[in-house]
């Protein structure tokens, strides 16, 4: 193999760049939704490992938020770790000392390796897509995704049910990579319209959207965070 070839090769196999494989793969159009859930059950093998801290920000950043917000009731705060995945973002709310964790997420395989970490009293293995879930009104006190948005992941229309599951004065904290925003047709088309059209309607008030540096595996996010009205 020439120099260059085994350059190029070698960059193409980093850590990072197989990430972005991965996140190329599954930020996409799927046919079902279900075909993406499978997709994340099939490969959860190294999720850990590879989206271990210093590659991906999102739960220390959405777990920092939520401490910031809930500051002296962190022990009672109840929490929905929507897109749980295999629950990195539980780990780190559970460092802060929340101690009330529930998780949702499709991939029964994602959720398998989550319950054996003994972090969430419930879990729901369900879809946010905008169809009702099996939980009552305002049941937390924080909904947060982070790394669930995006091509073929939630789309706009589960953003109601969010507000649905909060109580009053609540709080919801989304962090998502930044391009994908305009990568996403239905975000493009209509994520921050719909978040306006929720304040508009008294639903949440929209506190903050915040530019997250180095969000994950190098690529800048953002975190949005509303309180619900
Ligand atoms: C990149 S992982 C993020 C997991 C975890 N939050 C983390 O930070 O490691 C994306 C997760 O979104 C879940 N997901 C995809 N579509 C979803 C939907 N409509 N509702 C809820 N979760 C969904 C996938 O099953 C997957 O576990």
């Amino acid at each position: 193999m020439s120099e260059e070839g085994a350059r190029k090769r070698s960059e193409r196999s980093t850590p990072e760049t197989m990430s972005r494989t991965f996140s190329a793969s599954v930020y996409r159009a799927w046919r079902t939704k279900e075909e993406v859930a499978d997709f994340y059950s099939n490969s959860v093998g190294n999720y850990d490992q590879d989206s271990r801290v210093e590659r991906y920000k999102g739960p220390v950043i959405a777990a920092n938020a939520m401490a910031k917000y809930f500051g002296n009731n962190i022990p009672q705060t109840k929490v929905l770790d929507v897109a749980a995945g295999t629950g990195l973002v539980g780990e780190q709310l559970q460092n802060r000392g929340f101690k009330h964790l529930d998780a949702l997420d499709p991939a029964a395989g994602m959720l398998e390796q989550a319950r054996k970490k003994n972090i969430y009293t419930n879990i729901y293995c369900e879809f946010l897509d905008g169809n009702r879930l099996p939980i009552d009104d305002d049941t937390y006190d924080c909904c947060v995704i982070s790394g669930g948005m995006g091509e073929g992941h939630i789309p706009c229309r589960g953003l109601n049910e969010l507000i649905r599951l909060t109580r009053p004065g609540g709080l919801v904290c989304i962090l998502m990579n930044e391009s994908r925003h305009p990568q996403c047709r239905d975000y493009r088309d209509g994520l921050e319209q719909l978040i306006k059209e929720l304040e508009d309607a008294g639903k949440w008030k929209w506190l903050s959207r915040d530019r997250v540096p180095k969000y994950a595996f190098g690529d800048d996010g953002v975190r949005f965070t509303f309180r619900i009205c």
